[in-house]
């Protein structure tokens, strides 16, 4: 193992390496992978599709094409949240990504640079996604439920989040990943359209419009409770083991 994974798993809690029986270990994902479908048809239970129940939205005409929907949410004004932000955050990586994380909304410093999880959470989230051999941008896509910051960080509220939800809606359309990992609570029940508990909703494989979707902590509470960093890190080898299932 190089010095770069061993600082990963030690961000991750994860270092010196302990295994419990039922988990791999961050170097055995790969082979674990390997039987990862019929382990995904056997321990992960599939919930079946929900309709979305978010919808004073949808009578917004949003923009079918990336520069269009890029140029839309630039301009946007439809909810109180623009005025109180820098600019907007789009959001970043691969338009082709099999991989989607969501977030809940920019803050400051995902305000001030324009692009989403760029703080301390973010770097959380680049060594949660080098964990399991993924990168920033590179078959991954990174974006949040609201493309503008709630003012000091509060979560966004119903508003905010249905009139900004087509946007991100339009750019899954676009992206078309295998797979979304709603991160937080504020993630999983926008895109749910239904409010639930975090616990309630991790290891279950939802469905967003056809997409399947599952739920992990937001890499900021992680960072104030590094004790769950266990239980993400299990959440993400099911994600592997989802994805892989896929492919
Ligand atoms: N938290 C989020 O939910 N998104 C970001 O982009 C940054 C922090």
């Amino acid at each position: 193992m190089n010095i770069r994974d061993e600082n990963v798993l030690r961000e991750l809690n994860l270092y010196p390496l302990w295994v419990r029986r039922d988990l791999p270990a961050p170097e055995e994902v790969a082979p674990v992978v390997a039987q990862a479908e019929a382990r995904v048809a056997e321990s992960i239970p599939v919930e079946p599709a929900a309709p979305v129940t978010i919808s004073r939205s949808e009578h917004v005409a949003v923009a079918t094409d990336w520069a269009g929907l890029k140029q839309q949410v630039r301009d946007c004004t439809a909810c109180k949240l623009r005025a109180g932000c820098t600019q907007t955050v789009f959001g970043v990586g691969d338009e082709n990504a099999d991989w989607l994380f969501v977030g809940e909304g920019p803050g400051a410093d995902e305000d001030a640079q324009g692009e989403p999880f760029v703080g301390q959470a973010g770097k959380l989230l680049d060594n949660m996604l080098a964990a399991i051999k993924l990168k920033r941008g590179d078959n991954v896509y990174i974006a949040n439920i609201v493309k503008c910051r709630p003012p000091g960080n509060r979560t966004p509220e119903a508003d905010e989040i249905a009139t900004c939800l087509p946007y991100l809606r339009q750019q899954i359309a676009l992206i078309k990943p295998k797979l979304i990992v709603a991160l937080g609570k504020t993630a999983a029940t926008s895109l749910l359209g239904r409010e639930a508990t975090l616990g309630s909703l991790r290891g279950t494989i939802h469905d967003f419009e056809g997409t399947p979707l599952l739920v992990t902590y937001h890499p900021a509470y992680l960072l104030r409770s590094p004790a769950e960093k266990a239980k993400a890190w299990q959440d993400l080898c099911e994600a592997v083991r989802l994805m892989s299932a896929r492919d």
